[in-house]
C-alpha cells in the first residue's frame, strides 16, 4: 500500500531514498574508541587469524559488492580474495581448505544457490563467514559468523540499498580482519572509519543535488536501445551494478566493461548516439588510472559516443568530451563507489519510471531465488 511506501511512488525510490541511512545503520554501534568492534564477532578472532585465503560468494548484485570488497580487503589485510558467483564455485570442484575463509554475501539470506555454495565450502572445511541483511535467514544459521548489513527491509526486486550495506559491512570486516591479525596501521583505520561516517551525508548530497536532473535525463533517454558502462579499478563492479540495474528493471539492453577492456572488443560496439556511462575514478587516487579512463571517453567520444560521466566535484578534465557530468562528493578512492553508484541506481529507476513500468515487479524476477 501507499502507508508502506511512506509517501514515495515505489518501494524502490522509498529504498533508494534510504541508502544514506542504509551506510549510517551498518557502521553504527561497530566503532569503539576508534577501532572497529563488530558485536556479532567477539570472541571468533580464532576463526580469522590463521586465514590465507578468501573467497567471495554471492549472486547478483551481491556479487557486484563483493567484488568491490575484493579491493579493500586485499589492501589492507594483505591476503589474497577471489571472487566468484556461487552458483559457479559449487560445481568447479573448488580448492579450500581450513585456511580458506568463505565470505557468502546475500541480502535475503535464503539464496539456494548460495546457500549450496556455503554447505560445500564449510563440506570441504572452509571457515564461513555471512554478510546478511535479514536477522535469522538461513545463510547465516549455516554459517561460522555473520556479520548484518543493517538496510532495513528491502521489497522492489531491484536490491538498492542492500547494495551500499553490502560493502559498507565488507570495508568494517576488511578492517577487522587485518586489526585481528595484526596488520591494521592504525592511522589507515583511522582514515577508513572517517571515511565510512561522512558516507551518508555525501550520498544524501546526490540524492538532493543531482536526483532531478539525472531522472530528467532517464526521461529523455525512454526510447533507447542499449546503454554501455564502462569503470576501473572500484569503478569496474560499479558499471556491472549500472547496467545490471537497468536489464532488471527497464528491459533495455545493458553491459558493463571494465574501462582498460574497451580497445580488446567493446570500442567495436561503439556507433553515433550511442549511450555510454562512464564512472572516472578520482585523480587524487591514482593520476595515470584518471588519464587512462580520460583517454577512455576520449575514444569513444571521437566515434560518436553520447558521454555521461560520472565524476567527482571539481574534475575539470571531463567536461571538454563528456556531454554530461553527473558530480558526486570527494572521498577516498577505495569509498567512491559507495557514491558512484547512487546516480546509476536513480537512473535505472527513472527510466524504467518514464517507460511506465513497475519497478519494483519487474516481470521473470524474483527478489529472492530459493531454487538451484
Ligand atoms: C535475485 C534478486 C537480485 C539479488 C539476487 C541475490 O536475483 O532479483 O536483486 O541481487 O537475487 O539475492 P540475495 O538475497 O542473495 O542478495
Amino acid at each position: 500500500s501507499a502507508a508502506d511506501k511512506g509517501g514515495w511512488s515505489s518501494f524502490m525510490a522509498k529504498e533508494v531514498s534510504e541508502e544514506p541511512e542504509a551506510v549510517a545503520n551498518t557502521v553504527r554501534g561497530r566503532v569503539k574508541d576508534g577501532r572497529i568492534s563488530i558485536p556479532e564477532l567477539e570472541g571468533l578472532d580464532e576463526l580469522f587469524v590463521g586465514i590465507e585465503r578468501v573467497v567471495i560468494l554471492a549472486c547478483g548484485t551481491a556479487y557486484y559488492a563483493g567484488l568491490v570488497g575484493k579491493y579493500a580487503i586485499e589492501k589492507w589485510s594483505r591476503i589474497p580474495v577471489v571472487v566468484e558467483l556461487a552458483h559457479e564455485f559449487r560445481y568447479s570442484d573448488p580448492i579450500v581448505s581450513e585456511s580458506t575463509l568463505v565470505i557468502s554475501i546475500s541480502q535475503s539470506g535464503e539464496t539456494m544457490d548460495t546457500l549450496m555454495a556455503v554447505k560445500e565450502a564449510a563440506r570441504l572445511g572452509a571457515k564461513t563467514l555471512s554478510i546478511c541483511n535479514t536477522q535469522g535467514s538461513t545463510i547465516p544459521r549455516e554459517s561460522d559468523a555473520v556479520v548484518y548489513t543493517h538496510a532495513g527491509p528491502e521489497v522492489a526486486v531491484a536490491s538498492t540499498k542492500a547494495f551500499v550495506a553490502q560493502i559498507t559491512a565488507l570495508y568494517l570486516f576488511a578492517l577487522h580482519i587485518a586489526d585481528v591479525r595484526g596488520s591494521l596501521d592504525q592511522a589507515v583505520s583511522d582514515e577508513a572509519v572517517a571515511q565510512l561516517e561522512a558516507l551518508p551525508s555525501k550520498i544524501q548530497w546526490i540524492l538532493d543535488n543531482e536526483q532531478d536532473r539525472i531522472e530528467q535525463l532517464a526521461g529523455w533517454m525512454a526510447d533507447t536501445r542499449s546503454v554501455l558502462f564502462l569503470g576501473r579499478h572500484v569503478g569496474y563492479p560499479i558499471a556491472l551494478e549500472g547496467a545490471l540495474k537497468l536489464k532488471e528493471i527497464s528491459y533495455i539492453h545493458a553491459e558493463g566493461f571494465a574501462a582498460g577492456e574497451l580497445k580488446h572488443g567493446p570500442i567495436a560496439l561503439v556507433e553515433p548516439g550511442q549511450p555510454v556511462f562512464v564512472v572516472v575514478p578520482s585523480p587524487r587516487g591514482s593520476v595515470t588510472m584518471h588519464q587512462k579512463v580520460i583517454s577512455n571517453i576520449e575514444e569513444i567520444r571521437a566515434r560518436g559516443a553520447r558521454v555521461i560521466a560520472i565524476a567527482e566535484q571539481g574534475d575539470s578534465a571531463v567536461l571538454p568530451s563528456a556531454d554530461e557530468v553527473l558530480r558526486i562528493p570527494l572521498a577516498s578512492p577505495l569509498f567512491e563507489p559507495l557514491l558512484a553508484v547512487v546516480p546509476l541506481h536513480i537512473f535505472a529507476m527513472g527510466l524504467a519510471t518514464a517507460k511506465g513500468l513497475d519497478v519494483d515487479q519487474p516481470r521473470n524476477l524474483a527478489k529472492s531465488v530459493t531454487v538451484e
